[in-house]
């Protein structure tokens, strides 16, 4: 499959974009700065900034873009307008530096230099900064993540030659050539990578990424990323008993996978491990319930978070987070074939708790039951389980929200500040048990679906059944997943969301592994 994404050099100098073979430099501008006092950018534009200025033009209104020469040498520049200097953000500077990388591609340049966002860092407010790190390692690192998520492209299997070329070498510069800052401009690229492997992997219509190339990509991406993985078959997941996931495979011809990645670090905190779990259906017909054809093509993508697990973990591995991972993607196909499960069948969990089926489009939550029940026997301590799951959180949140379900608060409350520090969205919805009956059923232990009030949250109660008395947090990303709006910073297409929500929870298991979580 032709590929989707490159990962372009990125190197930190202190020379100035002149001094680099850059043919284009991209610098950010306050609203609330004044270009004619900023001196080298007024006098290498010969003023050219400072009269669009005047004119309305330009003012650095956010993500607002001018293109002008600078200098005599027939270099080009590119202005972000960054907005105003109070509410900077690092989430701000990775879009900007998108539209900056965008851009560069529009204008086929291959060489750019990200110029002047050194400056950006005494703007940052202290409660943007995460953890320890410093106002100028996160602007570096959020300019490269940026910079490497603008080189994705959804277009991968056009054959003529209108695709946008990628950006091949980036310099930051001036910056600060220190080893902090390379760190954080390789935690930048590393997390920008990994979300673009999961947009691509996201991207694969359903008849090029099977369960079984899934799995396969698992494997590559866990092998060069030095992560520890395992492929179940058919007939181990059989021998596992995951009736729920076998129950959702049995419409297909295509037999079912369970790919399980291992991050075991030598520094772990003691006695943690974190378990991922994510939603692995390559394709979603609703099966016997089956869906309306109008925009079933985008059910390709409900494969999207077992991607994201995947990407994650890479990087998780990449970045020796110090903390022991497993991620856990059961991945099949959701078809209404012959033997397909059908409205009313009971299936029996690998647990042993059994399900009365109303609804075969609710396919996901049984896959992700069986897969919770795993990563418990296997060892983990804490639960974050993510899914394309409900059109009814898209209805709740909209399209660029996540909905964050679980217990504790506190562990909510965890994954809800990795996923600011990521610049994925996400809110807090309620779990009350009162929604519980809901899911009763006449002849099983409960039911599928829960009708239509409140569907995104009895799904996450479906799911906590299977979760124990484990920490435990559900990321329903059904709204977020797919951009079908394309942004100035966002093309249309696969977002990668929740690739680096995970990462960003991994990096900061010192500040979490200590908490009690008891439920
Ligand atoms: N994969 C879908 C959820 C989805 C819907 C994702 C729209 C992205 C956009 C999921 O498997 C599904 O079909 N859910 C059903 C559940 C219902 C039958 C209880 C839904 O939300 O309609
Ligand atoms: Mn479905
Ligand atoms: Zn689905």
């Amino acid at each position: 499959m032709p590929t989707a994404h490159r990962t372009p050099t990125i190197g930190v100098t202190r020379r100035l974009p002149f001094e680099t073979d850059a043919d284009l430099t991209i610098g950010p501008i306050f609203e609330d700065d004044r270009p004619a006092e900023l001196r080298s950018l007024h006098e290498a534009t010969a003023g050219e900034v400072e009269r669009a200025w005047q004119r309305g033009e330009f003012t650095g209104k956010l993500f607002d873009v001018l293109v002008t020469p600078l200098g005599t040498t027939g270099q080009r520049l590119i202005l972000i307008g960054a907005g105003l200097r109070k509410d900077l953000t690092a989430d701000r500077i990775r879009r900007m530096a998108i539209i900056g990388g965008l851009a560069a591609r529009t204008r086929k340049v291959p060489k750019v230099a990200f110029a002047g966002w050194d400056r950006l860092a005494a703007a940052m407010s202290p409660q943007t900064s995460a953890g320890s790190a410093t106002a100028t390692e996160l602007v570096a690192q959020a300019v490269a993540e940026g910079a490497v998520l603008a080189n994705f492209e959804g277009g991968n299997y056009k054959t003529d030659d209108t695709l946008r070329p990628m950006v091949e070498a980036i310099e930051l510069c001036p910056f600060d050539d220190t080893a902090s800052v390379r760190d954080a401009v390789a935690r930048g690229r590393v997390l920008g990578e990994a979300t673009n492997i999961a947009r691509e992997l996201s991207n694969e219509p359903g008849n090029s990424l099977t369960p079984r190339v899934f799995a396969d990509r698992a494997v590559a991406i866990a092998r060069a990323a030095g992560l520890g993985v395992e492929v179940l078959d058919e007939s181990r997941i059989d021998a596992l008993k995951m009736g729920l996931l076998l129950g959702v495979a049995r419409g297909s011809h295509e037999p079912p996978r369970f790919v399980v990645l291992r991050h075991e670090p030598a520094n772990a905190v003691p006695g943690v491990t974190l378990g991922l779990v994510g939603k692995g259906i390559t394709f979603d017909t609703g099966g016997i319930s089956i869906k309306p054809a109008d925009n079933m093509d985008k059910m390709k993508d409900d494969m999207s978070v077992g991607a994201a697990v995947i990407a994650a973990m890479s990087a998780i591995s990449r970045l020796g987070a110090p903390v022991r991972c497993i991620g856990l993607v059961p991945m099949t196909e959701n078809m209404p074939g012959g033997r397909a499960v059908k409205p009313g069948d009971v299936l029996t969990s690998a647990e042993g708790k059994t399900v009365e089926i109303l609804n075969t489009d609710a396919e996901g939550r049984l896959i992700l039951g069986d897969a919770l029940w795993y990563a418990r026997q296997l060892g983990a301590t804490h639960l974050v389980d993510i899914a394309t799951l409900t059109g009814a959180c898209v209805v709740a949140l909209g399209k660029t929200t996540s909905g964050l379900f679980g217990a504790p608060d506190r562990w909510v409350d965890e994954v809800k500040q990795a996923s600011d520090r990521a610049g994925d969205r996400s809110w807090a919805m309620p779990v009350y048990d009162d929604y519980r009956e809901q899911l009763r059923s006449e002849i099983a232990d409960f039911t599928n679906t829960g009708g239509r009030a409140g569907g995104a949250i009895t799904a996450a109660l479906f799911l906590k059944e299977f979760a124990g008395d484990l920490p435990w947090v559900h990321i329903d990303i059904a709204g977020t997943a797919w951009a079908e709006e394309a942004k100035p910073y966002q093309p249309k297409g696969p977002t990668g969301t929740a690739v680096r929500t995970l990462v960003q929870l991994a990096l900061a298991a010192a500040d979490w592994s200590t908490l009690p979580l008891e439920r």
